[in-house]
């Protein structure tokens, strides 16, 4: 049998896509409560959805209904989480991956002291699990820096940051170590690129011109603070394990033609760099000189150095949804993906969304991951956002998420075959939720369904999909039986 006993089968979440309530149990507004569902804008174009402003922001304060902001009521898991366990639990998971709001426990992210409300429910969602028998993996920074820290500070531009989060850190590591043993720091930190406001708080007209440098400063604080983090973590529970988390984007050369493929190493060299960095515990000399080239200057402080090489992770997770190609041709047609958008691969079909599915690129992507790292793997996003039916009966039938799901647990396999060490899998998303993206529920990845529209009307009734039975067969038997 491949999969190795003890396989940590479940699912991910991410307290801003699915916890709602969030000007509940003091909770302070984060970066994704102002997010807004853009109803008019092509779903392909993920650009235009996390395009954020001053103007943008600030309205979106002004407003506190939650109609066009659907992060603000998820899909209240705060209040569902014991019937939402419970359907896990019947699944059969061994892990769930959660997130925790930073502005439950610190609504402002600059108190010196946690919410303790927050805390409470926290500890209550742990404890529940262990009765359970899910093990939590929990992210600590997913896409909601407080909106506060935003506004003040630019972010995750500002140094002092590093110590906000750090007292958030802390809190968390002090309050449920006893429950949690499996962290990641941020979550696809390398996104820091590709929507910066999502993933440090970095609004672009605050940048006096050059995002860029914002960028990157940003990354090298969270960079610290993920080493911080990872040292202070076994300083409290030393059998606690701390993983870096990227999105893996593997590209693909769309010819042999060798500036294709130059530029395909380029493309694969930048996704790598993040997991690089908290791995190897220093920043690439090539990726120095490429920001030099650039103008950018990073303001690295003394013992910065020191801590990055001390802080690495103990194992490397990553999201993987699709694969990309890359063709120095502009006229190269293009297709979106997982926030980014590619060269077209016409040997590939794409989902509704455009994002393209490639089973055989998430073996090519364990193998080349570990191959590199040697450090155990753990995947921790994969999935399909589909539109569902529900029939008169309520049933939902879903094969094409079935056979998302099937062909690529059959690459991992391999992979695992391979030798690859693999610790675990949690599908994206176990249940259906707000969408990161496109802040659309009608982007359904889970398989519970979940009555709401992408205008918050519904129920909120939760169903099994057809995939909840089939999940839970391939869990029962440990992969043995996918069929
Ligand atoms: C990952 C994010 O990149 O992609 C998740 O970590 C996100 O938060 C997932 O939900 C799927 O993307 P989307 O835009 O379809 O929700």
């Amino acid at each position: 049998m491949s999969f190795p006993e003890g396989f940590l089968w479940g699912g991910a979440l991410a307290a801003n896509q699915v916890e709602g309530a969030w000007n509940e149990g003091g909770k302070g507004p984060s970066v994704a409560d102002v997010a807004t569902y853009k109803p008019k804008t092509d779903v392909k174009d993920y650009a235009k959805h996390v395009h954020v402003s001053l103007d943008s922001i600030k309205e979106a304060i002004a407003d506190q209904d939650d109609t066009m902001y659907p992060k603000r009521r998820g899909i209240d898991f705060y209040h569902h989480y014991k019937e939402d366990l419970a359907l896990f639990a019947e699944m059969g998971f061994k892990v769930l991956r959660v997130s925790i709001a930073w502005t439950r426990l610190y609504p402002t992210g600059e108190e010196t002291e946690p919410n303790e409300e927050g805390i409470r429910f926290y500890e209550d969602l742990f404890r529940e699990m262990k009765r359970l028998n899910i093990e939590p993996l929990v992210t600590l920074h997913h896409y909601e820096p407080p909106l506060n820290l935003a506004m003040k500070y630019n972010g995750w531009t500002d140094r002092r940051v590093i110590e906000y989060f750090m007292r958030f850190a802390t809190t968390c590591f002090e309050r449920f170590t006893p429950w949690v043993k499996y962290w990641l720091n941020f979550n696809e930190v390398d996104s820091i690129i590709r929507h910066p406001y999502t993933t440090a708080g970095i609004i672009p007209e605050l940048c006096d011109g050059n995002e860029l440098q914002c960028c990157y400063q940003a990354l090298h604080h969270q960079f610290v603070a993920a080493a911080k983090a990872a040292i202070l973590l076994k300083e409290i529970r030393p059998d606690a394990l701390m993983g870096c988390m990227v999105t893996k984007l593997t590209t693909y050369p769309r010819t042999c033609a060798p500036d294709d493929v130059a530029a395909t190493q380029q493309k694969n060299l930048d996704n790598m760099f993040y997991s690089d960095v908290m791995v190897f515990g220093e920043y690439p000399r090539m990726k120095m000189k490429e920001l030099a080239a650039k103008g950018i200057v990073l303001q690295i402080e003394e013992g910065d150095l020191d801590l990055l090489k001390k802080g690495v992770v103990d194992f490397v997770s990553f999201s993987y949804y699709m694969s990309m190609t890359e063709s120095v041709d502009p006229n190269a047609e293009r297709t979106p993906g997982n926030t980014v958008l590619g060269v077209k691969n016409p040997y590939l079909p794409s989902s509704e969304w455009g994002w393209q599915v490639d089973p055989v690129g998430l073996r090519i992507s364990l193998i080349e991951l570990y191959d590199r790292y040697r450090k155990p793997l753990f995947i921790v996003e994969n999935g399909i956002g589909s539109r569902d039916v529900v029939e008169e009966d309520g049933s939902i039938h879903d094969p094409y998420r079935i056979d998302y799901f099937r062909s690529h647990f059959r690459e991992m396999e391999k992979a695992i075959d391979a030798g690859v060490e693999l610790m675990g899998y949690t599908s994206w998303a176990p249940i259906d939720l707000v969408s990161a993206s496109t802040n659309q529920m009608s982007k359904r990845y889970g398989f519970i369904y979940v009555d709401q529209d992408d205008m918050g009307n519904g129920t909120l009734k939760r169903s099994r999909k057809d995939s909840f039975n089939w999940y839970k067969k391939v869990i029962a038997t440990n992969g043995a039986d996918m069929d």
